[in-house]
């Protein structure tokens, strides 16, 4: 349980300290493919404010403020002309680093001048993982990009999907943390996976140990299995939205839940390999395929539909939860909740223990951020040494930290 005070700042971005501390790391913003060189700009809602994303001949990403600076036009409508943006109302002109380099509409002795005096926001860009990441925190430079076990990888080694949710963004994120709600939510997609998370099944109420780490928490959720056997799931916290996840086969999986405003959220979901390209005979694949129909937001599949789709002859026949898809399953359970959870009201037994620990963390580095530190694990750039979420069956009384080292080593 919350205090109505700590629910407020955890969950509020727009105008709001927890938004202000978000900004200083490295944001997901758009699919890179989304952006062709030349191409039309993408509209996209961040913090609760809206930007444009472009791609300039020469391969380069620009993220500006929707709104021009001139009048207001959308620079949604602009015309990209090799490297920039130009507004088609008075034809303003952009770079990507949002200085004014046009403004025809002026008399030609003046035009020059004004022009070098209208800067718009514009966000520093990287891409990764086939995202396109900004940073639109206040420093002058933006911290080097953290070691994300994706980054660097070949574009057929990993592929990102978004999901565009009807509630705030913490909602997201300690969904994907909740490990014990894994062998009861997701137990129909559990009895028929190939991978070794089908052990999760086995033990609906794990114990959670964790251990804080500079990047943000190591948790594992620790289950007994059959001959006494643990079945250890290690799910890595990576500040301030990421959860490194264990699938259970080959693949690896991120999941991001970002702000679009307080009560809507992009989730981003990557699924890779490190070793070779992604195939089609993992479980992650059989999550995923379903929805690539609509990769930049695929609750698509869901809206229009009764109760998120659930089929309840479906559970007549046995499916325990009726919705067809695990990913959809988080996302129908997380928009239940509503726009944002009354926290106050929880209450909170010992398998909520990641979530408790999660939000403690996020206080905590806010009230640094506050005080003006920088926001833990935000400048940590190539020194995050993460694993990529690990599952693993051991003799009950192995030490998890040990076997989690071990298996990183690897
Ligand atoms: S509103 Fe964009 S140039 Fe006038
Ligand atoms: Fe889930």
């Amino acid at each position: 349980m919350l205090s109505a005070e700590d629910n407020d700042l955890l969950t509020r971005i727009e105008h709001a300290p927890m938004g202000r501390m978000l900004r200083e790391y490295w944001t997901p913003a758009v699919r890179s493919a989304r952006l062709e060189p030349g191409g039309a700009p993408v509209r996209v809602r961040l913090f609760g404010e809206d930007f444009i994303a472009f791609r300039g001949t020469d391969g380069a990403v620009g993220f500006l403020a929707e709104v021009c600076p001139h009048r207001g036009a959308s620079l949604a409508l602009g015309r990209v002309e090799e490297c920039e943006i130009r507004c088609i109302y008075h034809g303003w002109k952009f770079r990507a680093d949002g200085q004014a380099v046009e403004t025809p509409s002026e008399p030609p002795e003046r035009a020059a001048s004004l022009a070098a005096r209208v800067r718009t926001t514009a966000a520093a860009t990287y891409e990764a993982g086939g995202i396109v990441w900004v940073y639109l925190g206040e420093r002058p430079q933006p911290p080097a990009f953290p070691g994300l076990p994706f980054v660097g990888l070949p574009d057929d080694h990993v592929r990102p999907l978004a999901a565009e949710t009807s509630c705030n963004w913490l909602q997201a994120v300690e969904g994907t943390l909740d490990s014990s709600h894994v062998s009861i939510l997701h137990q129909s997609w559990l009895d028929a996976s190939k991978g070794n998370i089908a052990q999760a099944a086995a033990d609906s109420s794990p114990r959670y140990e964790f251990d804080v780490q500079e990047y943000g928490v190591r948790f594992a959720a620790i289950r007994r299995v059959a001959d006494g056997k643990a079945y250890v799931r290690v799910t890595e916290f990576v500040m301030p939205w990421t959860a490194l996840i264990a699938t259970g086969d080959e693949d690896c999986m991120a999941i991001i839940g970002t702000p679009i405003d307080d009560t809507r959220s992009r989730q981003w979901f990557i699924r890779w390999n490190s070793e070779h390209p992604l195939t089609e005979d993992t479980d992650t694949h059989a999550w995923y395929e379903p929805l690539t129909v609509a990769p930049d937001d695929f609750t698509e599949l869901l809206r229009g539909k009764k109760m998120w789709g659930q089929d309840r002859k479906a559970m007549s026949a046995g499916h325990f939860s009726g919705i067809e898809n695990l990913v959809l399953e988080d996302v129908a359970i997380q928009e239940s909740q509503g726009p944002i959870v009354d926290r106050t009201k929880e209450r909170l037994g010992a398998s909520d223990l990641a979530v408790v620990r999660t939000r403690r963390l996020l206080l905590e580095t806010l009230r640094a951020h506050t005080n003006g530190s920088s926001p833990r694990g935000a400048d940590i750039g190539a020194a995050l040494k993460a694993s990529s979420g690990l599952a693993f069956t051991v003799n009950a009384d192995v030490d998890w930290r040990a076997a989690t080292e071990a298996e990183m080593g690897r």
